[in-house]
């Protein structure tokens, strides 16, 4: 409990679309008639004419979507905590043919426009000696667990728009990004100068799903290819638009993302009135960091609550994620456990 929003199960409604899509056959790889309703459905869901795969990790969405941003010899410019930069074992290196991640500092994860400008120009200093800037990846919501307000993705879109460089946002979490600053995914990316997106599914009530969006149509044959290069190309692709489906049908993405956020705030509200807990960033989405007591978090531990401590062991700063599925009660009594381990 608590330790990501990756440990929960899938939301019923997701259960039952993949075993209404068991019945009879249906065409192969992404050819079936739900697949290409369920693209359809995205698509309007971002109220654009774009193109869209699903894939089954966000790595391989963020991978994939990546390859078409920028060419072997080109700088991804990222935040320093970005998944892409620390969690993905190289994949956006080995996918784009060699692009080289440029790492750039900033608050909460979250990348600094000034800190971001100046590392696109030092980055492009000796010409065809370093690799040429092609792409700025934003995660949303952040790895601190902080959401890029609409005029702040407006920023990076204007320092990206000048240099000619694409712009990427992980979308890992966008729907709780989307829900916590009530913008419509529409206007959260390609309204704000986002070119490609991840919009996943997974943490956020699927089993194992997340969309590509690319907002330029023309690069749809392009990303099929790349998808099926990757080994992404579902053959029982009807199982993967199934749990999309019913992702995408009646706002179950919106409402799922909302009750996340609920809980992580009614969290965070409970834990600042804990004596000796200190919260480290803000909590604009469904993800809680905080920095306990020791005792606490032995204390914890010791009953079998095993917190994610987020920059390992013997330090005291934890991630706590809520969930679709995450309850008041739920997080009602971590907040009082806590309260008990870290008194007197
Ligand atoms: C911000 C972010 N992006 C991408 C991913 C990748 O997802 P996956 O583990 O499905 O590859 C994660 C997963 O934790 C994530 O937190």
């Amino acid at each position: 409990m608590f330790r990501s929003d990756n440990i929960t199960g899938a939301h019923p409604k997701v259960i039952e679309a993949i075993v209404a899509a068991n019945a009879g056959t249906a065409p192969a790889y992404a050819s079936d008639e739900l697949t290409k309703r369920v693209e359809k459905k995205v698509a309007d869901l971002f109220e654009c004419d774009c193109a869209v795969a699903l894939v089954t990790t966000g790595s391989a969405a963020n991978a994939i979507a990546l390859s078409l941003l920028t060419p072997p010899y080109g700088g991804v410019l990222c935040h320093e905590h970005s998944h892409v930069y620390t969690d993905e074992c190289g994949g956006p290196e080995l996918f784009t043919g060699g692009a080289k991640l440029l790492p750039v500092g900033g608050a909460h994860a979250k990348l600094d426009p000034a800190e971001l400008e100046k590392s696109i120009a030092v980055s492009s200093l000796r010409g065809v000696h370093n690799v040429k800037p092609s792409a700025i990846s934003i995660t949303n919501v952040s790895e601190l667990g902080a959401v890029y307000r609409r005029d702040e993705v407006e920023r990076i879109a204007e320092l990206a728009r000048a240099k000619a460089m694409n712009l990427f946002m992980d979308g890992a979490r966008l729907a709780n990004a989307a829900a916590a600053g009530n913008y419509s995914l529409a206007d959260i990316t390609w309204r704000a100068g986002v070119h490609a997106v991840s919009f996943g599914a997974t943490k956020n009530g699927a089993i194992a799903a997340e969309a590509i969006v690319v907002f330029d149509k023309s690069r749809a044959e392009e990303l099929a290819y790349r998808r099926k290069r990757a080994g992404q190309l579902w053959s029982k692709h009807r199982f993967l638009a199934a749990q999309f489906d019913a992702y995408v049908s009646d706002d179950l993405w919106l409402s799922n993302a909302r009750n996340a956020n609920r809980m992580a705030r009614r969290l965070a509200d409970g834990l600042a009135n804990v004596p000796g807990v200190r919260l480290d960033h803000p909590v604009d989405a469904n993800e809680v960091f905080a920095t306990l007591p020791e005792k606490a978090l032995t204390g914890l531990s010791g009953e079998g609550i095993g917190l994610m401590r987020r920059d390992g062991p013997g330090t005291q700063l934890v991630r706590l994620v809520t969930a679709f599925n995450t309850t008041e009660a739920e997080v009602d009594h971590l907040i009082a456990r806590v309260r008990v381990h870290a008194g007197p």
